[in-house]
């Protein structure tokens, strides 16, 4: 029914070596100007300020994650059996269209706006767009349903589970695509045999108990990357002087301020989002901006984007008390500087694992040799062990090096 390619095509990857693509649908879309455009999205964010080669774009990102789910349907015998080709296609496609709605520095960007990525995505897949047009040509329900996996609505709940759930597609290729990429070791884990010993079972996802292992390491991996990498103090640092930045903007904007940059303004200003906002708003382009703001005749905003450009972030200081904070909040205000930019907070969490979460679908299951289905926790001493512990909380307020 989907039409194939006459030679299947490859992707070079470090990570899995070659991406293949078999089918003219998915080509097309990798084609297609909105994937494209992730190209010009950084992975990780501002996480290039502390690993210097964090560099890899989304687009990268997408197409792993589109490998693995292609690996999962196709080779992976009793996954390939339990579905029928359309749902292939439609969970390869939703492995690959997953982040087509991110824009750039998403997370302080869209702290900010309050536009999530996961609705323009859904937007991207449903409304007028190359990627659209492509899904609609080839079957009349193939978009909709290659987003209802994407937002977890699908009937079918073991499709969204390979794309997103808590062993899925999307995390085993970030983790070891962002481990690779900035050189950190702590995300490595072995995905061939994790690929290898996932089953179906009763329509959840189980791991074979010989795969135990490789889960295990996979958690501790995630464990790892969070607080080595996605929490670094740093990155947040640079994270929180974007989101003050944008803040800011938005102020001036508000108080009647000529526009400085004008494509991010509807964003700012909560106006209606056209696609094309969207479409035209990549890094490259934001970062022209912030050159914009350094230029302009708002100290604040000058300073802010300034010290972006230039690297000149925030010290940092956990919180463990209110009288932490007033102490600094005097400082900042005694140098003559506006805590509302200056003084910045933010508090990271993160459990490695959640077997209890509100989405029963979301455990991890284990099939054992008594042909006994258990959550995980239940047959691993170190994931039990993980989950009995206090979560791990980081609460820390930045401000100007000048003012330590
Ligand atoms: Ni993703």
């Amino acid at each position: 029914m989907f039409e194939k390619l006459d030679e299947i095509k490859v992707f070079r990857d470090p990570i899995h070596s070659y991406v293949k693509v078999e089918y003219k649908i998915i080509w097309d879309c990798i084609n297609a100007r909105e994937l494209q455009r992730l190209r010009r999205i950084r992975q990780l964010g501002g996480a290039f300020v502390v690993y210097h080669t964090a560099e890899h774009s989304r687009f990268s990102h997408s197409l792993g994650v589109y490998e693995i789910v292609r690996q999962l349907v196709s080779e992976n015998r009793m996954i390939h059996d339990a579905l029928s080709e359309y749902d292939r296609l439609t969970v390869m496609l939703a492995g690959l269209l997953h982040d087509l709605g991110h824009g750039p520095y998403s997370h302080s960007f869209e702290a900010v706006t309050g536009v999530s990525h996961e609705e323009i995505t859904r937007r991207i897949i449903l409304e007028d767009s190359e990627i659209h047009r492509i899904l609609a040509a080839a079957s009349p329900g193939l978009a909709q349903d290659v987003a209802s996996v994407i937002d977890k609505t699908h009937p079918n709940k073991v499709l969204s589970q390979l794309v997103s759930g808590q062993l899925d597609a999307d995390r085993m290729d970030y983790l070891l695509r962002d481990a690779y990429n900035t050189g950190t070791t702590y995300g490595e884990f072995d995905i061939a045999r994790i690929l290898r010993t996932i089953q179906i079972h009763d329509d959840k996802f189980a791991v074979k108990e010989s795969g135990i292992h490789s889960v295990e390491d996979y958690i501790m991996a995630r464990y790892h990357m969070y607080w080595q990498v996605y929490y670094h103090p740093t990155a947040r640092s640079h994270e929180a002087i974007l989101h003050a930045m944008f803040r800011r903007y938005r102020e001036l904007l508000e108080n009647g301020h000529p526009s400085i940059f004008e494509p991010i303004d509807s964003f700012m200003t909560g106006k209606e989002i056209s696609l094309e906002d969207h479409y035209r708003l990549d890094e490259s382009c934001c970062n022209f901006g912030i050159g914009q703001f350094m230029n302009c005749d708002d100290p604040i905003l000058a300073d802010l984007a300034q010290r972006l450009v230039n690297r000149h972030l925030f010290e940092y200081r956990d919180v463990t008390s209110i009288e932490d904070v007033a102490y600094m909040q005097r400082k900042v205000e005694e140098a003559g500087l506006d805590p509302r930019y200056y003084l910045l907070q933010d508090t990271a969490s993160q459990q490695p694992y959640v077997p209890y979460h509100k989405n029963k679908e979301d455990f991890i299951y284990v099939l054992c040799p008594d042909k006994e289905v258990r959550e995980l926790s239940k047959c691993s001493v170190i994931v039990s062990a993980l989950l009995n512990a206090e979560d791990k909380k980081d609460y820390k307020m930045y401000y100007p090096k000048e003012l330590d």
